[in-house]
């Protein structure tokens, strides 16, 4: 099916089932222990021997030698695979770095072997007497020291530049001006699953029960490293604990089980432990932003330029920091660029809301800055500025935007009213009090997405298809979708997803699944419509499913009745034209955030947090809403704890466990709350819903920032906000 013209009504609307809060179908095998995660897939290979990866531990230079003999004399070992035997090996397009380094060794805790033995314990143990020499060579781990070695002409990537309109000459005649430089720390995704894949072959057949975001990505990609054809890969990921965007691509463990397997001849399932994942697996890269905006007294925004240097390995991309500013907000004269540095640290990669997460950090503080030059409220400067076209290319509108409504509710419903616009002069006892708020964008994407939806014999209806359900409710809103296009309860529902065998889906990644995914059920769901109701003698197009029952022409018949012989299949996919290119598709909300401080240490307690979001229908309200403040918590840990330090001697993140690199947990933050604005995006798909995952942590950092200055009067440019940045402005200490 192809969705070329906005959506009319159509069964989705009846919200019999779509758009109510609804449990997650999943929850009681997850809660029961019972749904399968890839490390405990132990019915499908009950004599799965154990791999354990080794790191390099140079980040540049090359491996001279490496002694195996020992780790293969050691107990219960059965095979070791380096690059010396691994036979030769292609590269996934989706990866930047190989999987598997050597003899060259690309970055630090890079892949250099796998060592297979009966136990875990066994094959760690043994991976301890894996002795490798390395010829180390010079790398470059600074970016600051890049950015400033490269001057004004650094490379740069295509497309990263846009002007429109007079900047410098808007900006220098401006009466009121903003100049400030803001930094962002590199980030790990941390999530709960650490990479696992579990390896089995048959012949020249490859299953790998894996923790994938994107199943068909990692098909195409595991097939062209291993060099051989796709239909000989499957991937089975039916549970994720978490990905965040690390687990968008193949990753080493599961490359190191499929070689480790071939080579003991017997299943083998390999997790990264948790301290080799910040350095051999992808993180959000650090950024460095320059923000300059003009403004007339009143607040309009005259000009604005954005450019944000962040590094990557070669052949890299830049992180899109300054995507969002090339939509946000009004302004006639507008310049953005992105600059890349070549870094020899582990791949950049996306992590949730990857470019506005990063750029909005920057971008909500500046404009916090501008509200105070112009001794404005920040939620009026906002909506001063708001625009309801496209401010680089006037012609073309918002599908939707109702940023200005997300503000003023979410100002009415936190008390925004009671702030002090001065900082510093609510105590609370020991503690500062401080209000702050922060406007949120991301981007929404459709995506092609399939499935296969069937009528049973037994009058149940199953959907098969590869979208992956990373936490996230996927299994819930297709589940859901199914039934209300077929006017069935969700109970009659089975939900088949992750894996291969299935229609390839829009995968989980960049707030696109949700609203993509169901999109893809719904196209499958109308042609099983059409194969029911032909079955069953009536008209296909104007059939109505309800009840249980098929009606058409007067007739009224039994959906089960179709599937009383044979069962029914429906499978389609949705396919989309060039809505999105006639209308520019974006979600937007608004963050709201009281913090405390304490007057004598600096230490900051969030004390309670509200966002409002606008992001099209909401499928389940009640995942939707673990969703958004799951993202507003990763906000808070972004703001006040998030930062993987890189020794920029030796070429690593310091901080590789979670130990030393620290995430909030809910004892942290006491009370949040999300609003959701009822409305539809025609554009989007029939669902007329849009991504939402990755909109709940667009703005939230800033927005502490922003309560902590107004809690205190000291402003931070540099994330995360931590106590030794605060004490040396402190009041106590000024
Ligand atoms: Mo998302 S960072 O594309 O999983």
């Amino acid at each position: 099916m192809k969705f070329t013209t906005p959506a009319t009504t159509n069964p989705i609307d009846r919200l019999q089932v779509v758009g109510r809060p609804t449990d997650r179908i999943d929850g009681p095998f997850k809660t029961t222990g019972t749904a399968t995660y890839a490390y405990e897939q132990h019915k499908a290979a009950p004599n799965a021997a154990y791999g354990w990866v080794v790191g390099a531990a140079i980040a540049k230079g090359r491996i001279t030698k490496i002694d195996t003999a020992a780790a293969r004399a050691a107990p219960g070992v059965i095979a070791v695979v380096t690059h010396e035997n691994a036979g030769k090996l292609g590269k996934g397009d989706k990866n930047t770095a190989r999987l598997l380094a050597g003899p060259d060794v690309q970055h630090y805790h890079q892949a250099v072997a796998v060592v297979v033995a009966g136990t875990f314990e066994q094959a760690r143990a043994a991976a301890s007497l894996v002795r490798v020499d390395y010829a180390p060579r010079n790398g470059v781990y600074d970016l600051e020291a890049a950015m400033n070695a490269a001057g004004p002409a650094g490379k740069q990537k295509d497309r990263s530049t846009t002007r429109v309109g007079d900047f410098d000459r808007a900006f220098a005649t401006a009466p009121v001006r903003l100049d400030a430089v803001y930094k962002t720390p590199d980030q790990t995704h941390a999530m709960m699953e650490p990479h696992a894949s579990l390896a089995v072959w048959e012949g020249e057949k490859l299953t790998l029960y894996t923790s994938n975001q994107m199943i068909h990505w990692g098909v195409q990609d595991m097939a062209k490293t291993l060099g051989i054809p796709e239909h000989n890969v499957r991937l089975v990921s039916p549970y994720i604990g978490g990905g965040f965007g690390g687990k968008l691509f193949l990753r080493s463990e599961a490359l190191m089980a499929a070689l480790g397997a071939k080579a003991a001849g017997r299943p083998v399932k390999v997790t990264l432990q948790r301290a080799l994942m910040m350095n051999n697996t992808t993180h959000r890269p650090a950024t460095i932003q320059h923000i300059r905006i003009g403004a007339t007294r009143e607040g309009r925004i005259t000009a604005i330029a954005h450019e944000s240097w962040s590094g990557d390995l070669p052949g890299g991309q830049p992180e899109t920091a300054v995507n969002q500013t090339r939509l946000f907000y009004a302004g006639a004269n507008r310049f953005t660029q992105m600059r890349l540095a070549v870094l020899d640290l582990a791949e950049g990669n996306a992590m949730r809301a990857p470019g506005e997460a990063p750029g909005l950090m920057a971008l909500e503080i500046a404009m916090d800055e501008l509200a105070e030059k112009l001794h404005m409220d920040p939620v009026t400067l906002r909506i001063v500025n708001d625009t309801t076209v496209d401010p680089e290319k006037p012609g073309r509108k918002f599908s939707t935007r109702r940023f200005v409504d997300t503000l003023r509710i979410g100002a009415e419903r936190f008390g925004w009213n009671k702030r002090n616009p001065k900082p510093g002069q609510v105590r609370d006892g020991r503690w500062l009090v401080g209000y702050g708020m922060a406007g949120a964008f991301r981007n929404n994407i459709n995506t092609k997405s399939g499935a296969r939806v069937r009528l049973e014999r037994d009058g149940t209806v199953t959907v098969e298809t590869d979208m992956t359900d990373i936490g996230t409710g996927s299994y819930t809103i297709i589940g859901q979708t199914a039934a209300e296009m077929l006017g069935v309860p969700l109970s009659r529902v089975t939900v088949r997803l992750g894996d291969s065998a299935y229609p390839v889906s829009a995968g989980s990644g960049g707030q696109w699944g949700g609203n993509s995914a169901t999109a893809g059920v719904y196209a499958a769901c109308v042609k099983l419509r059409e194969n029911v109701a032909k079955k069953l003698g009536l008209d296909p197009a104007h059939a109505d499913f309800s009840g249980g029952m098929v009606r058409a022409g007067g007739k009224a018949l039994p959906l089960a009745q179709a599937s009383h012989d044979a069962d029914v299949t429906g499978e389609d996919t949705m396919d989309y034209g060039d809505l999105a290119k006639k209308y520019q598709q974006s979600t937007f909300g608004a963050h709201f955030v009281e913090v405390a401080v304490d007057a004598a240490t600096a230490e900051v307690r969030v004390r309670r947090m509200l966002a409002v979001c606008a992001a099209g229908r909401i499928l389940n309200p009640k995942s939707a809403r673990s969703q958004v403040i799951g993202a507003m918590t990763m906000g808070v840990g972004a703001a006040l704890m998030e930062d993987l330090v890189v020794d920029k001697r030796v070429g690593f993140f310091v901080n590789h466990d979670l130990a030393g690199y620290e995430v909030p947990v809910h004892a942290d933050i006491p009370h949040q709350d999300v609003i959701f604005l009822d409305e539809t995006d025609p554009m989007s798909s029939p669902m007329k819903a849009k991504g939402v995952g990755e909109l709940g942590i667009c703005g939230v950092a800033a927005a502490v920032a922003n309560a902590i200055y107004n809690a205190t009067g000291v402003r931070v440019r540099d994330y995360p906000v931590t106590l030794d940045k605060l004490l040396p402005g402190m009041p106590a200490y000024a």
